[in-house]
């Protein structure tokens, strides 16, 4: 298999993880005989830095050559504090969403049994969740028009706007996933109040009517955020609107321990984009501190999901969980029990998941 992947690093710890997505892929290239490409493309802030836009041509080309993207994260807190400032490192991502058709955010949350502790809610509740979310991704008020400013000002609207085909391609992928899982879809809306969300859940009930195995249950978000931190068992195929489903995976990061452990696939017609969720977190860009794992999870996505490479993908996955058996945390994982010698920098984290990978390819050829 040759595949040449586009690289991303973004802003902030998007250098310091993708660079060891990169590793990782590389040493999987070795033990399972593929050849893997790469190229490095300015995103986000670096990107306007450089380039005065946050998605110069050069990066969107690349990623339509690409057979895949890897991308670190994008922001700085300099927009952050001057909302006025035009120009902004997440038009970069949201353009780039949005020329790939990547209309599916697939984020899936577990918990591994080791992290147990490192999260704020109980574990007894945790324990055995598995929650696989669909995000739709390129539609919704991210998009919507009008988006502006009147009444010199005084005045700003955002318009969250859906067609019924935008609700129809994402319910299908859900319901096929849900397929091969437990079987249970939750679709997440707003009905009792949006129009937009009265189209969504009519859409995905017709789509329900295609997978009669499919246990269709709808939730209100608000009361969706609430089910997900009382009993998040309960859940197992989520699908959402765009912003209800930025804001519900996020809360579901506590469900897997931290949200430096959660990986994610933007997936559509043509490339698919893999990322980790967190974001570039500059309080602690630069210090060799990040948790490389959501982005070293995410390129076991891109080997299961666009290569099809299942068994090099879980070999990533268990390379992780057997880490995080041994006891080895990064900072954001650690719990009132870890010792401080075990507490790892984003290099040493990095280093420990590719030596596991070789050497388990070596004692099980
Ligand atoms: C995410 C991020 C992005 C989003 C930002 C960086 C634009 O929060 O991928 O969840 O809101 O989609
Ligand atoms: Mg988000």
């Amino acid at each position: 298999m040759q595949k040449h992947i586009t690289i991303l690093a973004g802003d902030g710890i998007g250098k310091e993880v993708t660079q060891w997505g990169k590793r990782v892929l590389e040493a999987v290239a070795e033990v399972y005989g593929f050849q893997f490409s790469f190229e490095d493309q300015l995103l986000g802030h670096s990107a306007i830095e450089a380039t005065g836009n946050p998605l110069p041509d050069a990066t969107l080309t690349a990623c339509k050559n690409a057979d895949a993207i890897l991308l670190g994260a994008v922001g700085h807190p300099m927009y952050d504090n001057d909302p006025s400032l035009k120009v902004r490192p997440e038009q970069g991502l949201l353009k780039l969403r949005k020329s790939l058709g990547l209309y599916a955010n697939i984020r899936p949350i577990k918990i591994f049994d080791e992290l147990l502790e490192a999260s704020s809610i109980k574990p007894e509740i945790l324990r055995g969740s598995d929650i696989l979310f669909f995000r739709e991704l390129t539609g919704g008020i991210y998009f919507g028009q009008p988006r502006e400013r009147s009444e010199n000002g005084l005045t700003a609207r955002d318009t969250k706007i859906y067609s019924k085909y935008e609700v129809e391609r994402i319910a299908h992928k859900a319901f096929k996933a849900a397929q091969t899982r437990r079987k249970i879809v939750h679709s997440v809306d707003k009905a009792n109040v949006l129009e937009s969300s009265r189209l969504w859940r009519e859409t995905v009930q017709e789509v329900a009517k295609d997978y009669p195995d499919v246990e269709l249950k709808h939730l209100f978000i608000d009361n969706a955020a609430m089910q997900l931190i009382r009993d998040p068992k309960q859940f197992d195929v989520v699908v959402t609107g765009n912003m209800f489903g930025d804001i519900l995976t996020d809360e579901a990061s506590q469900i897997a321990g931290s949200l430096g452990m959660l990986p994610s696939a933007s997936v559509g017609d043509q490339v698919g984009l893999y990322e980790p969720i967190h974001g570039s977190a500059p309080d602690i860009a630069g210090q060799n501190i990040a948790n490389p794992l959501a982005t070293i999870l995410s390129t076991a996505l891109m080997l299961d999901i666009e290569f099809g490479q299942q068994e090099a993908a879980n070999a990533i996955v268990n390379a992780v969980d057997e880490l995080l058996k041994d006891g080895y945390r990064t900072g954001d994982i650690k719990d009132g029990n870890t010792p401080s010698n075990m507490i790892l920098s984003t290099d040493q984290m990095g280093q420990k998941v590719i030596q596991k990978i070789k050497q388990t390819a070596i004692v099980t050829p």
